[in-house]
């Protein structure tokens, strides 16, 4: 299994959709301010998850289209429209990287730390810049390198404590992690003014174990990690990884999770 695979997720989406999306709804609520969308605008919402984006864009604008390609997430994103009062969100089940949509049907589109995970992700920027009409905006956002995110870095300290010898996240040359690879990779989609907006919200940490808990809950990162264990050596390790946070950190603490927005607009 891989991130590019919608299993992970279908497998953590109940759990993303509660403390993860709260937390990822912060910087969805910053790109919808800075996006400023025409409220007879149409917005598409591509690797939506449970909604973070979607559910704010939708009062906003005239119609969201939500995508992705989990059910799971799509499920929990059907629940939260069911219990609101939204009622122009077209939830679509389908991958990023090939779209149903005609060309020029778009008004905005935004992946949140979505495309991130596409195996070919030029194939998902070119369906962005295909999916938007001319003059339309687009909006990606991804996360800093691990020793440049202290949130990251916490949480990637406890899985090594463990697991011991899990080696430390290597810098990828290919991951989109940088304000220079965003702008590039907009800009070989046929994106234009791009602009680069760093965002950043703290994880405030009271109860070290309730917070490790749902992250794990949330994290089909972990969720690989954790693929095939007995849930007794899980227990074990997952108390390791709190002692170690207990014992490193005092609480409580707020760690800051910066994270990267571009924004390009279609000529
Ligand atoms: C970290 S979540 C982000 C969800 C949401 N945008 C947010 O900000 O909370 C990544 C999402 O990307 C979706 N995803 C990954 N690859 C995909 C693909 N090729 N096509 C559609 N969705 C994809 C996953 O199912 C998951 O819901």
């Amino acid at each position: 299994m891989s991130l590019g695979t919608p299993n992970p997720w279908n497998q953590v989406a109940a759990g993303y959709s509660g403390w993860t999306q709260q937390h990822l709804a912060k910087y969805a609520a910053e790109v919808v301010q800075l996006l400023d969308p025409a409220s007879r605008s149409r917005a598409l919402d591509v690797a939506c998850g449970s909604g973070a984006a979607t559910l704010q864009l939708a009062p906003r604008v005239e119609q969201v289209v939500a995508v992705d390609f989990s059910p799971g997430m799509l499920a929990e994103l059907r629940r939260k429209l069911g219990e609101s009062s939204v009622d122009n969100v077209d939830v679509v089940e389908g991958d990023g990287q090939s779209l149903e949509f005609p060309a020029r049907s778009f008004d905005h589109a935004v992946s949140m730390f979505g495309l991130i995970f596409f195996p070919d992700r030029a194939a998902g920027l070119s369906e962005l810049y295909r999916c938007l009409r001319h003059g339309g905006t687009v909006a990606v956002s991804c996360w800093p390198p691990a020793c440049d995110s202290p949130a990251i870095r916490w949480m990637v300290e406890g899985v090594r404590a463990a697991f011991p010898n899990m080696p430390p996240p290597p810098r990828s040359e290919t991951a989109l992690d940088s304000p220079d690879k965003v702008v590039a990779e907009l800009g070989e989609a046929g994106f234009r003014s791009m602009e680069i907006h760093p965002l950043s919200h703290d994880v405030v940490v009271h109860d070290v174990a309730g917070v490790w808990r749902e992250m794990v809950e949330g994290s089909a990162h972990l969720g690989l990690v954790r693929e095939g264990m007995s849930q007794d050596e899980w227990d074990h390790r997952e108390a390791s990884a709190i002692r170690h946070l207990v014992d490193n950190y005092s609480s409580p603490i707020s760690v800051a999770m910066p994270a990267i927005v571009g924004i390009g607009h279609k000529p």
